[in-house]
């Protein structure tokens, strides 16, 4: 085992501090022989098999090539809960934790109806699902594939989720029976001209579909989701967005100018305008 270890730290030096290779190895290693790292630290001589340390090797490879080790292992934890993710859903992030933070700290022990818009992954709506018994939570998103791995999100985790396949762009038919307690999303924020600040893991790995939005118009989606939510809210009801840092002020004010009441920016653990709460 120590000279596996070993193998990565030396392979992997160049892309990633010692902090992160060490954990890179451990989530490894527990997905190939399901040994968790407070029992390899335990036992240090751990033997792998001939098959387990080929697979570990793939691993390696795979890490070399900057995929992110979320897709090679083909899971993550959000909240606390397990995910599976694929390359048609983003990794989710952990600014999402604290807009899912947000609503559950607003809306602890009521009852109440919550949908997500762009759900990707199902992190938000899953989370939701479980930490707020009480509420029916509903998700759309325009990829069929990133709603069926959203779909075996909601099962891993035992909730029950509606979902449906539309366009927010073009959102006539969904849901059109419900009124909602809470609307929710993270949708895709980057501009294009963003795409030369960001590494090449996320760029050659992550959907563009979830990430990017055109440079002369970055609030496409805050736009149509909006208005939607005046829509569909109930009287009171609350529309929470995750936002693009640099457009804070820019998106307050179109939610200000829709007619939204009580409008908050808040800002992530990094200190960046993240979030926004508005009441219909
Ligand atoms: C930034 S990702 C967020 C995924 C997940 N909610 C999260 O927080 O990790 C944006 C999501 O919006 C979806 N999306 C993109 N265009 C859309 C559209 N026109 N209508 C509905 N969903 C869309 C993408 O497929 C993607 O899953």
């Amino acid at each position: 085992m120590n000279r596996l270890k070993r193998k990565f730290l030396d392979s992997l030096s160049g892309f990633y501090n010692e902090k992160e290779i060490r954990s890179l190895f451990f989530q490894s290693v527990q997905k190939v022989t399901g040994y968790s790292k407070s029992a390899l630290l335990a036992n240090p001589d751990f033997p792998f098999s001939g098959e387990q340390e080929k697979q570990l090797n793939i691993i390696l490879a795979q890490l070399l090539t900057m995929e992110p080790v979320q897709y090679i292992l083909g899971e993550c934890e959000f909240y606390g809960l397990p995910f599976y993710v694929n390359p048609s859903v983003l990794i989710p992030r952990s600014e999402t934790e604290e807009l899912v933070e947000w609503i559950l700290s607003d809306h602890s022990n009521r009852t109440g109806n919550l949908l997500d818009i762009g759900t990707g992954s199902g992190c938000i709506a899953v989370s939701v699902a479980r930490l707020l018994k009480s509420f029916s939570v509903s998700a759309i998103d325009v990829s069929a594939s990133a709603l069926a791995v959203a779909k075996k999100n909601a099962e891993r985790n035992g909730c029950q989720i509606q979902f449906m396949q539309t366009d927010i762009l073009n959102p006539e038919n969904s849901f059109e029976e419900i009124a909602f307690d809470v609307i929710v999303s993270n949708p895709p924020y980057i501009r294009e001209q963003e795409k030369q600040q960001m590494s090449d893991n996320v760029l050659k790995y992550e959907p563009h579909l979830a990430l990017f939005v055109p440079d002369n118009d970055p609030l496409v989606f805050y736009r149509s989701i909006s208005v939607f939510g005046k829509k569909r809210l109930k009287e009171n009801g609350k529309l929470y967005l995750e936002i693009n840092e640099g457009l804070g002020e820019e998106t307050v004010n179109l939610l200000s100018l829709l007619g939204y009441r009580d409008v908050v920016l808040r800002k992530d653990i990094f200190g960046k305008d993240r979030m926004i709460r508005a009441t219909r």
